[in-house]
């Protein structure tokens, strides 16, 4: 009988110590009445008082049996309470944690992450009686920050706070919870060019609300590209005479691939709409756009007002995190193209969650371009080739080259790969 074993075993796994005492002083008393009634294997006895004993010793044994399958029926009930106790006590504290946050919040904050009753009758497709619109879960974290940016005026303008705001997301408070008022109006605002002058056409400084920025003008952020030294984001994004002009046009050895070249990867025609990760001021959207594909850019804006660019030229910003899911469904882009963001500055979680969801969105067939990716040398080897090659893309193009820092080579690399979602899936 090894059940005596297993018994302590499963005692020593699920139950508190004083309980487990207890248990094991009952378990082995009840071996002790087992020994005591000759247990074991059992002894033919002759004559009439062996035949009684024997019928005892029968029914001392069912009763022990009894009482042991009574016993697992015990330690499992036990088991089974002590689990829910520390469930129910677990979740009563967290409930309490989060009633106490929630109960200091302003009123419009509770306001927009609701519960809102559903209309009877309306439940029943979504599953659910009331409605929680979506607030990041970070942003309770930052309560303070939270609570000055859900604090501002009804149906009025809201707060200039652009770059609190962004920073807020940042942190993770994405979508940000800010859902009645308006945002501020720039003065004098001009109506953009139409298409396709729009592409290349620098918006009217009067199109922007530049509260957030240090430059307060195009003039600014074009001549800071200029300037020698300046390590803002995107640095010469903005100016439309300078690089811009021929980025992604040639398709050479090196780290730079050609738009049309990527193109020709795939049937002509079939690459259809895309997704630019870190967009900057939308001149990937703007060239795709004049070969017939549409291509939303996610984009931050950093130090400039990247996303009223983007949005001035014609083409859709959006204003996403990269640790954001991307709002897309499953299969449902042709391209995902990603310059200078995906990098090592990322966390490897947080990439490789952002690299597993660029494989969601795109088709089978799919490309994703991943454009000047840059690390160390060993990290390219020992973490990021592997990550990459983890995820199921088939490499179609892979180019490592070592970065130039004022002409000096160090081991910092960039890696430009040019990489398709299977047809088929397999792994
Ligand atoms: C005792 O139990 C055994 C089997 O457990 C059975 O074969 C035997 O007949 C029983 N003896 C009596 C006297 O009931
Ligand atoms: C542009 O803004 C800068 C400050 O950001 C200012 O010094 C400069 O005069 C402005 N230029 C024009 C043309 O408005």
């Amino acid at each position: 009988m090894g059940s005596v074993e297993e018994t302590k075993k499963r005692l020593s796994v699920n139950l508190p110590f004083k309980l487990k005492i207890l248990l094991l002083v009952a378990s082995t008393n009840l071996v002790t009445v087992y020994l005591c009634s000759g247990g074991g294997a059992a002894s033919p006895l002759d004559g009439d008082s062996g035949g009684a004993l024997f019928l005892e010793h029968n029914a001392t044994q069912r009763k022990l049996a009894d009482s042991q399958v009574e016993l697992v029926q015990l330690q499992n009930r036990l088991a089974t309470a002590s689990g829910l106790l520390e469930n129910l006590l677990g979740a009563q504290r967290h409930g309490d944690r989060g009633r106490e946050e929630e109960e200091d919040w302003p009123e419009e904050l509770k306001l927009a992450v609701g519960p809102h009753k559903l209309p009877l009758g309306r439940s029943g497709n979504l599953g659910t009686d009331g409605l929680f619109p979506a607030m990041g879960s970070a942003c309770r974290r930052f309560r303070e920050e939270l609570t000055r940016y859900m604090t501002y005026e009804v149906g009025k303008e809201c707060p200039s706070d652009a770059a609190f705001a962004q920073r807020l997301m940042l942190k993770g408070c994405e979508p940000l919870p800010r859902r009645r008022c308006h945002p501020p109006s720039p003065n004098g605002y001009v109506e953009p060019a139409a298409l396709p002058e729009s592409l290349w056409t620098t918006p009217a400084d009067t199109s922007v609300v530049w509260d957030a920025y240090t430059c307060k003008n195009y003039s600014c952020l074009v001549q800071r590209g200029r300037t020698k030294g300046s390590n803002a984001d995107c640095n010469d994004c903005f100016d439309l005479e300078g690089r811009e002009k021929s980025r992604w046009l040639a398709d050479g050895e090196g780290l730079d691939f050609g738009m049309d070249a990527v193109l020709a990867a795939r049937p002509e025609g079939t690459v259809r709409l895309g997704l630019d990760i870190g967009g900057g001021s939308g001149t990937f959207a703007a060239r795709m756009r004049e070969r017939g594909v549409t291509v939303v850019s996610t984009t931050m804006d950093f130090d400039g007002p990247f996303n009223s660019f983007i949005a001035a030229r014609g083409l859709v910003a959006l204003h996403l995190t990269v640790a954001h899911r991307l709002p897309f469904y499953d299969r449902t882009l042709d391209i995902v193209h990603s310059m200078h963001v995906l990098s090592n500055w990322i966390p490897d979680a947080v990439l490789e969650f952002a690299l597993f969801d660029i494989y969601r969105v795109l088709r089978p067939g799919g490309l994703f371009w991943l454009d000047h990716f840059f690390c160390s040398g060993d990290q390219l080897d020992a973490t990021y080739g592997p990550m990459i090659g983890r995820i199921g893309f088939s490499k179609l193009r892979w180019v490592t080259g070592r970065k130039l820092d004022r002409g000096v080579e160090k081991n910092e690399w960039y890696l430009s790969a040019l990489l398709e979602k299977p047809l088929t899936f397999s792994i």
